[in-house]
């Protein structure tokens, strides 16, 4: 069964320290949920385990099934199963969205699929996530809505159906429909038994389509309460304000992230979806 296992992960960013001792284990088949306030350092957490150059791991560890992720580049992360659904997916013109999906499932699988089968593998999947057949000869997330950019992301989750998934605020900026698409499309992956997924979010309303096993409360870099379900329900009740500082003395000036210019939501510079890293093009739809 694929275990990732992240242990005792410290990690800085430009020389502040964000994650400060993150310890969890997912194994294949588990949900887990981790929910924090903002700046608390969740996706720094999903960046780290996917290898962004600028998120620096100063100690600690992470395995998939014993091996040293950390050691991996970004693209051995991908193929060995890791997958990231970016908080804010990237635009990537001139790459149509087939081209992309199909170069990415050809480097995860190590062969490129069977054409004829992979375009009905493709249609199913998109009718299944209620997107437009069209989406397919569109560049990747150019002029995307902030919902069909997270449809997208899930699209390539259920094609490539790694071992351990990282959902990044997947649910955020999503209509009551798109949530309920989206939920039942990380459903579809769950029941297959074969993906672990880490489902990192700010709302409980995710968590009325999708079950967590598991709930953790993130604050200041590290997870400092864990429990089931009614953990995420008492949250939306209590808030993040009894855990204080987690129990972590932070310095107060932490350094402002900088947005890339034309880049609403402040994104960071762009990283490809670990899921995505495919070395060399292959052949559209
Ligand atoms: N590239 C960077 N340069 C400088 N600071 C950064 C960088 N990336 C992250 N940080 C800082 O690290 C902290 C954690 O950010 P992170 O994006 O991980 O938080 P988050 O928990 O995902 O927040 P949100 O819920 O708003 O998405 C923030 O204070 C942020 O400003
Ligand atoms: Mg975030």
């Amino acid at each position: 069964m694929a275990t990732l296992e992240i242990s005792d992960l410290h990690v800085s960013v430009a020389d502040s320290p964000i994650l400060r001792g993150v310890n969890l284990t997912v194994k294949q088949g588990e949900t887990h949920a981790i929910m924090g306030p903002n700046g608390s350092g969740k996706s720094t957490l999903a960046y780290s385990i996917a290898g962004h150059p600028k998120y620096t791991v100063t100690s600690g560890g992470v395995t998939l099934d014993g091996e040293d992720v950390l050691a991996m580049s970004v693209d051995e992360r991908a193929r060995a199963g890791l997958f990231l659904a970016m908080q804010y997916p990237v635009e990537i013109p001139g790459v149509s969205v087939s081209n992309f999906l199909r170069t990415a499932a050809t480097a995860v699988r190590g062969e490129a699929p069977k054409l004829r089968l992979w375009v009905k593998e493709v249609k199913a999947a998109m009718a299944a996530l209620d997107m437009d057949p069209t989406f397919a000869d569109r560049n990747v997330n150019e002029g995307f809505s902030g919902g069909e950019k997270k449809r997208h992301e899930i699209l390539q989750l259920e094609l490539l159906r790694p071992k351990i998934a990282i959902l990044d605020e997947t649910d955020s900026g999503l209509d009551v429909d798109a949530l309920r698409v989206v939920s039942a499309g990380v459903n579809r992956v769950h029941a297959a038994g074969t993906t672990g997924t880490l489902l990192i979010t700010h709302y409980t309303r995710i968590l009325r389509y999708i079950t967590p096993d598991h709930v953790h409360v993130f604050i200041k870099g590290r997870i400092v309460d864990e429990g089931g379900p009614e953990l995420a329900d008492r949250l939306e009740v209590g808030g993040y304000e009894r855990y204080g500082d987690g129990g972590v003395e932070v310095p107060t000036a932490a350094p402002e992230r900088k947005p890339l210019p034309g880049t609403p939501g402040g994104a960071f510079a762009p990283m490809p979806n670990v899921g995505t890293l495919a070395s060399g093009q292959g052949p559209g739809l």
